[in-house]
């Protein structure tokens, strides 16, 4: 039986037992002492599932029992008993009602999941530390000893190019005492990996070589302490790792769009930019809530609009939110993207429908590529709290490009600049309108279904997520896993 079948059983369980019971067959009747006892019993077990340390379960029991006094013939309904129950365990009561409906999917999650730090954290345990995450590209992992790192959600990493010419991934934390062990955020190992702290030394593998005054320590196994791997993934050219989880690999979840994304060759690219990292005062879903929807494009983005016209569209391709926009002919009075409409080259190694097309696609949950003629770009997002995000993001080109294309470059990168400025006040008068008390929660059109699609990807995910209000303190993870069980 389910945990949440459990919990259901037992709440009809005390139905019955609180009814009056001079109409029940002389077969079914029980002691008041075994009746008391049995009603305990469950009563106990409610308080386990909803955590409630509080509730004192022999005033409950006799709250249960009394609920019929005053008229010795007249029983308790079960909705008297229902609400009785509700009452004393709001959130296992919500759990069956969400059930029972059959766990109704909100189209976007309610304010409360945007400020809940219990909600955050099986954010970032289900989503971000079982997912892929981005690490940064091959072209800064070019000779045997160069890394590259990432610390965000509680966690360092880096990965490292082996003498073997090998790509692995490990925790950044040394094995004596947890010190960092790259002390900048990208360079070149010489021949091994040596612990600033102490110097404990690791081969480019994360085998442990060597730990000086070795006969100090009471018989150490080195074999048994190498550096602590991660899970790594190139895909074209991108270098992903992920903490834990079986989920399918980059590669599969992206290859509906892979006819899309091989011309532009991401593997050979350089960047064209230093990789960005910004904290920003807002929830990291927010972000997304506005690149979902190319809604407000046309509003919103009036130079981008300028550049599309109505060449702009969104798109679910096999469950990845893309979008198409093809750059028009009718210059802009928009500076930078007239030049760059005026100036778009031809790129031999594009097919004609990609010459003018910049095109983007999401991987869930916190990753955006965006693919233009003259080069990528990708930006994501990685939780710091309810209310500030890290926002990392990078621009390419491929290398050796001509005068024409690296100014195209350039002028995208300014027209992306402005479109992120334009973002950022959006996503923080969000953030801002979460704390309202007249917050709208669900009034998308269907140009905004990519909203609704991410929202009910975490749902599925983070099954608590779909609650109206928030569970009581403390009972966000039993509560969540009770849903999913
Ligand atoms: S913490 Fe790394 S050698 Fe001591
Ligand atoms: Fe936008």
């Amino acid at each position: 039986m389910s945990n949440t079948s459990l919990v259901s059983s037992i709440v009809n369980h005390l139905c019955q037992l609180s009814l009056h019971q001079n109409d029940l067959p002389a077969s079914q009747l029980l002691s008041e002492e075994k009746r008391l006892s049995r009603i305990h019993e469950a009563l106990e077990q409610l308080k386990y599932f909803e955590n409630a340390e509080h509730i004192d379960i022999t005033i409950a029991a006799h709250g249960l029992i009394s609920l019929h006094t005053g008229d010795i013939n007249q029983q308790p309904s079960p909705t008297t008993v229902a609400t009785y129950l509700r009452n004393l365990f709001p959130n296992t009561l919500q759990i069956m009602d969400k059930k029972n409906a059959d766990q109704k999917v909100r189209t976007m999650m309610a304010p409360w999941t945007y400020g809940n730090a219990e909600f955050l954290q099986l954010e970032i345990d289900t989503l971000f530390k079982q997912e892929w995450l981005l690490a940064g590209h091959i072209s800064s992992l070019k000779e045997n000893g160069s890394f590259i790192t990432f610390h965000a959600l509680g966690e360092r990493v880096i990965i490292v190019k082996g003498n073997d010419g090998v790509i692995r991934g490990f925790h950044n934390v040394c094995r004596h005492r947890g010190s960092r062990l790259a002390r900048t955020e990208q360079g070149t190992f010489r021949k091994s990996i040596v612990c600033p702290f102490h110097g404990w030394t690791y081969n480019l593998d994360g085998s442990l070589k060597n730990i000086p005054a070795e006969d100090s320590f009471k018989k150490i196994n080195k074999q048994q302490y190498g550096l602590v791997s991660v899970d790594m993934e190139i895909w074209h050219g991108f270098v992903f790792f992920r903490f834990s989880g079986d989920g399918p690999t980059v590669a599969q979840q992206l290859a509906p769009v892979e006819a899309h994304i091989a011309p532009y060759r991401f593997e050979e690219m350089i960047p064209a930019t230093k990789m960005n990292r910004e904290t920003v005062p807002v929830n990291w879903k927010t972000i997304h809530d506005i690149d979902n929807e190319g809604y407000h494009v046309p509003i919103g983005h009036p130079g981008l609009h300028d550049l599309f016209g109505r060449e702009y569209y969104d798109e679910k391709i096999k469950g990845l939110s893309c979008s198409f926009g093809h750059v028009q002919e009718k210059l802009s009075r928009n500076w930078s993207v007239a030049r760059y409409q005026n100036l778009l080259p031809h790129f031999d190694h594009l097919p004609d429908n990609k010459q003018r097309l910049w095109f983007y696609v999401g991987l869930f949950p916190n990753l955006v590529f965006e693919a233009h003629p003259d080069g990528a770009e990708f930006y994501m997002t990685l939780p710091v709290s309810t209310d500030r995000t890290l926002y990392i993001s990078q621009s390419f080109t491929l290398p050796k490009s001509n005068r024409q294309s690296k100014a195209a470059a350039y002028l995208s990168r300014r027209i992306n600049r402005q479109v992120g400025f334009e973002d950022a006040s959006y996503v923080g008068w969000i953030q801002e309108g979460l704390t309202s008390s007249v917050f709208p929660e669900s009034t998308l059109s269907s140009i905004e279904s990519g909203v609704s699609d991410f929202h009910q990807q975490i749902q599925k995910r983070i099954p608590v997520g779909s609650f109206d209000t928030s569970p009581s303190k403390g009972s966000m993870q039993a509560i969540n896993k009770i849903l999913l069980s």
